[in-house]
Order: structure tokens, then sequence, then C-alpha cells
């Protein structure tokens, strides 16, 4: 296992969501046309709002990292997340955002399509949370360095915490970029902020590199960088 170079920004609201916007600003400036990985949840959201009026994102090519297998709709699903954290508010967004459709009957073929989309051109940038139990997308511990995109099982951590998204129903499972396809990005950025994010983030970044937990992988990306907030890094 390799544990390459790494680097850890330590940051508190406001300047963590703004100092983000602003390297990704610089970043769109030298390449407008950038393939960028974007995550749902709570931990971006700050980040998001900064974004918004400060970044040009209308020829940038994003892909969203993962999707909930809940109905079309749904407020927790992903493709609603981020049309109501960023997209809607973007003065010119971009065409289109590439996303799993977790509605198709055939999930494998749509992991399938989806994948060659990434693979295809690679991911520029990959932004991601950490889950509190170190999952990584929808990575649940026991995924390995070489999987792929595809269809996986939802643990009861991540399932309990669909309802904070405003989820209408439950749901078992998801659809996901593999952490192969991650690691191989040419930078990768983790976001984590708060103290329930502390024990796992430091066991991600200093703890052994493996499948029982997923973001540790991160570390055998070519560039990783981390934006903490103090929170989130303790003493
Ligand atoms: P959160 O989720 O940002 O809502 O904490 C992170 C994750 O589960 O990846």
């Amino acid at each position: 296992m390799t544990d390459r170079h790494w680097t850890l920004k330590i940051l508190d609201a406001p300047e963590w969501g703004v100092s983000m916007a602003q390297e990704l600003s610089s970043r769109l400036r030298l390449n407008p046309s950038l393939r960028i990985s974007l995550p749902t949840g709570s931990t971006p959201r700050p980040f998001y709002r900064s974004l918004i009026g400060q970044v040009d994102l209308s020829q940038s090519q994003l892909f969203l990292l993962d999707e909930f297998g809940l109905p079309p709709g749904d407020p927790a699903r992903c493709d609603s997340m981020i049309q109501r954290d960023l997209m809607s508010h973007l003065p010119s967004p971009p065409p289109a955002i590439e996303a799993l459709n977790p509605d198709t009957r055939d999930h494998d073929a749509e992991c399938q399509r989806y994948r060659r989309a990434v693979v295809d051109g690679g991911l520029d940038l990959a932004i991601v949370g950490i889950g509190s139990n170190g999952h990584v997308g929808l990575n649940e511990p026991g995924s390995g360095p070489d999987s792929i995109t595809r269809k996986v099982s939802l643990n009861p951590s991540t399932q309990a915490v669909l309802h904070q998204y405003g989820a209408t129903a439950g749901t078992t499972w998801g659809l996901t970029t593999g952490i192969s396809e991650l690691v191989a990005a040419r930078e990768v950025w983790l976001l984590a902020t708060g103290s329930h994010k502390q024990q796992i983030l430091n066991q991600a970044l200093y703890g052994p590199i493996g499948p029982d937990l997923p973001a540790s992988f991160l570390r055998n990306c070519d560039r990783l960088v981390v934006w903490a907030d103090r929170a989130a890094v303790g003493e």
C-alpha cells in the first residue's frame, strides 16, 4: 500500500468554503472545461454557497458522485440536492450534469454507461465527503481499491442519515462512483467538518489503508487535499 503526498488545510467557516471556492475559481480560469465530480449532503453546502456568483461552471463537465435508490423527485436524492444547493443558483449552469440514474431497470448497464463517461477523459478533480462510517461516495466499509461504479447496499448508518436530507421514503441501496475511479482522479478534495467527523477523519488519514475504512484509499491519490475545519481535526 502506498501513502503518497497529501495536504491538510484547516479553516473555519466562512473561510473554509470561501477558500475552496477561490481555489476552484483559479483552476477554472486556467481550464474552464475541468471535469469535476461533485458530492451532495450536508458538508459541501457552505462551499456551494461560496461558489454561487463567484465561479463560472458553465463550461465545466460535472459528474454527480453517487445516488440513492429513492423515488424521482425525493428531496434526499443527490440529483435533487445538487439542484437545490448549487445548480439552480448558478447564473450560467453547465448544460448538464452526468449522473447515475437509479430509475433505470438495468442498474449494471447504467453504471457501465456512467463509468465510461468518467473514465473517457478521467476526472480532473473529485470532491468527496466522508461518512461517519468512513465511506466515500457510497463505497461502504468492505469496498476495495479496485471497486468500480456499481450498485451497492447501504449500511444502516447511511440509511439513517437520509431523513436528515428530507427523505420521504427509505432505501437500502444506491449507485456510486467506485474507489478506483476516485483514486485515479488527477486531484481529490476530501471535505470534513464538525466534531462528529473527527475520529473517522483521523483514522482515514493516519490509520491503516484498507477496505475497513474506504476513505483511507484516497491517500493513494496522486494529489489529495483535505479541507477540514478545526472541529473535524481536533487537537
Ligand atoms: P454529510 O455526508 O456531508 O451529510 O455528512 C457525508 C457522506 O456521507 O459522504
